[in-house]
């Protein structure tokens, strides 16, 4: 049946009905009974779900609870996920497959069949164990939305080295701490790459960086947008120079992991201080983000996958480079700027294309929103078949506009909830044929409400809790936990066990804290407030006040700051800023740019602050704690709360 043929979803209410006829022969047609059987036998469920996977030794356990919460899966199983998104499919009819679809900014376009990965991903493995990398060694990743992320990620993979991808949006400063904190000895970067017609420096803003962290050896660049760089002889190399030497053979073993090794880490902000290192495995890792895209986007192989989340996140981790591939699917990937040159880039790709699942975040949607229907509308974008959306709680008008006028009011909509830390989907609608209230134990299962990432997936369990741990009644917020361990959660902290049982498993013991506050409706549906801590989701970005903060400090002018979110219309919050200055400077309008200047140049662009005020103190409490809390209520004319830890 034709996407297009398909009727419409129907609206009741404030609840979507995805319409049966959309929904014919998904993966999963009796999502209710798995979910069941996941809930009542989840090592079984998962064994399940490993054995649609190939191993090369299997596991003897499925799940290790004696050192929780390190929690560890598939113990005894040896694998490696490049085992099961390459090496498997070029076995089969698949090599002949595209696995990726590129398309950069300035039009260009490259296409890689399995076959094709295969090899560029075996010959620069090769390249990275001549120059003695090792399992286990860590490799920073720092590139732009180019296939050479993908096969970089991949190539590290298939040897055991562990990735650190940076996104290319971060600057010298995240970049250096990045750096410093995994020990990397070798760094991948390019010449730079381009956004909204203008290049972003990269190699530039490394070397700058590396002046601070000198564990570096080498550099690796790609290039990309050709313009003159400094290249140190000792230190850096071209890519194509090295691919093109005879030990970059398109042969390369496969590495033979445990399933518990490290596959990656990935730095993401969190409560207080420095970013952390979030550390995920092999095995695990892949048998949980694989059965969420083949069950929840129902990927198949005429399917065509946008997932337009940057490599450098968690959604481009999971999403981007190592689930389609697991399915076998085709992949797009787009360099550049969601409205260069025009607002009808994406559409214009779409259509182009032939794109049947688009997954991107909210932001993007009300930033495209902006320009109004007739851009989208001058695109046929009838081959769009399931819709996604992540990275923040997406507000109802904009999920109705995405549903209307990108999914002409046919496609679902998954809005998936997850995090950095869980690797994979938690709370995720489903695409099954939803039944009517009162029909089913569970009256909604299948239908949609705009807002709500609905329930959680098969074996997962989440609740609401007040602080002291006790769950909430249905309707009211509180602090969202989840129950019970999954394969794609986080090993760990890199280099820091104590933080991870300190930051995820101390508030309530057994229960793993999110971070988010949200309510269940009394259907059983969760919604997302926002998240609790001193983290802001700027446009979906994880930032950390304490990282904006230290930015902003960094500079001679600033003695004391202080950074909250505050919403915004678009960007869903944006960062405001408080700052007290060193004597000897006064407020000004070219200070307050030159602020916001240095903290795009330390963090990256996504860091600058929205509004910077100077005042001259900050709320605190007696102990010499900033109550972000107090500046947050203040700057929204709100009810401060509790004041009494306040000093006088
Ligand atoms: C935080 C995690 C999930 C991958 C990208 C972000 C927020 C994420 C949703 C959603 C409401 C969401 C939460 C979460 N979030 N998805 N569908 N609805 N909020 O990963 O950078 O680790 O951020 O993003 O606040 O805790 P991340």
């Amino acid at each position: 049946m034709s996407p297009t043929a398909a009727k419409k979803t129907k609206l009741e209410g404030e609840v979507f009905y995805p319409n049966p006829e959309t929904l014919t022969g998904t993966h999963v047609p009796d999502w209710e009974a798995q979910a069941a059987q996941a809930s009542k036998d989840l090592t079984g469920y998962w064994a399940r779900r490993a054995e649609e996977l190939e191993w090369v030794r299997k596991w003897d356990t499925v799940l290790d609870e004696s050192k929780k919460p390190f929690y560890q899966w598939f113990v005894g199983g040896k694998v490696n996920i490049v085992q099961n998104c390459l090496d498997r499919h070029v076995k089969t009819w698949r090599r002949n497959k595209l696995a990726l679809i590129w398309e950069g900014e300035p039009g260009d376009q490259r296409t890689f069949s399995y076959h094709a990965l295969n090899r560029e991903v075996n010959k620069f493995a090769n390249v990275l164990r001549a120059m003695g990398i090792k399992k286990g060694d860590r490799v920073t990743i720092y590139l732009p939305r180019i296939p050479e992320i993908v096969i970089a990620m991949l190539a590290c993979a298939k040897i055991g080295a562990v990735h650190s991808v940076v996104y290319g949006g971060f600057s010298v400063e995240s970049l250096h701490g990045r750096i410093l904190d995994s020990h990397s000895k070798l760094a991948i970067t390019a010449d730079g790459g381009w956004l909204n017609g203008k290049i972003v420096k990269l190699k530039d803003i490394l070397d700058e960086a590396l002046q601070r962290s000198p564990s570096v050896e080498h550099v690796i660049v790609v290039k990309r947008t050709g313009q003159e760089i400094c290249m140190d002889p000792e230190r850096d190399l071209w890519y194509h120079d090295l691919m093109m030497l005879p030990i970059a053979s398109p042969k390369c073993e496969t590495e033979v992991m445990d399933a518990e090794d490290p596959l990656y880490i990935l730095y993401t902000s969190g409560t207080t201080g420095k970013p952390k290192a979030i550390l995920h495995t092999h095995g695990g890792y892949m048998v949980g983000i694989y059965a969420t895209l083949h069950d929840v986007f129902d990927i198949r192989d005429e399917d065509r996958w946008w997932c337009t989340a940057d490599p450098g996140w968690v959604t481009g981790h999971s999403y981007m480079v190592y689930v389609p591939l697991l399915n076998g699917a085709t992949s797009f990937l787009y360099e550049g700027a969601p409205s260069y040159p025009y607002p009808n880039r994406w559409w214009q790709m779409i259509e182009k294309y032939d794109i049947t699942i688009l997954y991107t975040a909210p932001t993007a949607i009300r930033g495209l929103m902006r320009f109004g229907e007739a851009w989208p509308n001058r695109h046929d974008i009838s081959s769009l078949r399931l819709l996604g959306s992540v990275g923040e709680p997406i507000n109802p008008e904009a999920w109705k506009w995405y549903h209307r006028v990108i999914g002409k009011e046919r496609c679902p909509i998954m809005d998936t909830w997850w995090q950095t830390e869980t690797g994979m989907f938690m709370i995720t609608p489903t695409p099954s044929v939803p039944l009517k209230p009162g029909s089913g134990t569970r009256p909604y299962f299948g239908a949609l409400k705009p807002g709500s990432g609905t329930r959680p997936y098969f074996g997962a369990a989440a609740e609401i809790v007040d602080e002291a741990g006790k769950p909430v009644p249905d309707g009211e917020e509180g602090f969202l936990v989840l129950l019970k361990p999954w394969p794609a959660m986080l090993r760990g902290i890199y280099g820091d066990p104590d933080r991870y049982v300190k930051q995820y498993w101390s508030k309530y013991p057994g229960k793993y804290l999110t971070g988010d506050s949200a309510k269940r409706d009394k259907d059983g549906y969760f919604w997302i407030i926002g998240r609790v801590d001193d983290v802001i989701k700027v446009s979906g970005y994880r930032l950390g006040t304490a990282e904006i903060e230290s930015a902003l400090v960094s500079h001679p002018a600033v003695a004391e700051a202080a950074a909250i979110g505050l919403p915004h219309e678009v960007k869903g919050t944006a960062i405001h800023t408080f700052v007290i200055l060193r004597s000897g400077y006064s407020p000004s309008l070219e200070l307050m740019d030159e602020l916001r200047n240095h903290v795009g140049h330390e963090m990256g662009p996504i860091a600058k602050p929205e509004e910077i005020k100077f005042v001259d103190s900050l709320p605190k409490t007696r102990s010499g704690k900033i109550m972000r809390r107090v500046l947050k209520a203040r700057a929204q004319g709100l009810p401060e709360g509790d004041v009494s830890t306040l000093e006088d």
